[in-house]
């Protein structure tokens, strides 16, 4: 699909690169004048996906988390997050509302959340290899 603008950006797994990546994305979404509603959206989705790879993908040392922002043609903002970590052996299982291998810490809501707050999410994983998010974000256009 045709883009007007994109960014890439990429930075280890430390858990203050999470506030990072959703105020770089908020940045970058800028740009399409998003409403507070959507911009708030946005920025709880890349929080729970970068949340992931700094806590399930690399659990043991620190990783490389890419962060990748289009504007697609239609005002949607297209967001990739990808890591190189443990994968996923079944992507169906971890969707699911409530399901984690984080024990009692977490809640198992990333991805619904992430489901509900954007127009789409795909995820793709190879265990050992890693795995990557893709998220996208229709904008209303406000005149
Ligand atoms: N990037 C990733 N790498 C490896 N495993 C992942 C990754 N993202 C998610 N998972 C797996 O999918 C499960 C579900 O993720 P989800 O974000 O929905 O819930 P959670 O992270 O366990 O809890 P919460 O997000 O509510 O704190 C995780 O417990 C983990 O097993
Ligand atoms: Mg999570």
């Amino acid at each position: 699909m045709k883009f007007s603008n994109y960014m890439i950006l990429e930075f280890p797994s430390k858990s203050t690169n999470e506030a990072f990546a959703r105020s770089a994305v908020a940045c970058f979404a800028a740009q399409l004048d998003p409403t507070l509603e959507e911009l708030g959206d946005i920025r709880t989705a890349v929080s729970e996906a970068v949340t992931n790879c700094i806590v399930h993908a690399y659990p043991e040392e620190l990783g490389t988390i890419i962060l990748r922002c289009r504007i697609l043609k239609d005002n949607t903002l297209d967001i990739v997050v990808k890591d190189k970590g443990v994968g996923i052996a079944d992507i169906e299982q971890a969707r699911r509302p409530s399901y984690t291998t984080g024990g009692s810490e977490r809640s198992g809501m990333g991805f619904t959340i992430m489901e509900s707050f954007m127009s789409s999410l795909e995820i793709s994983s190879c265990p050992g290899k890693g795995t990557t998010v893709h998220m996208r974000r229709k904008l209303s256009r406000r005149q």
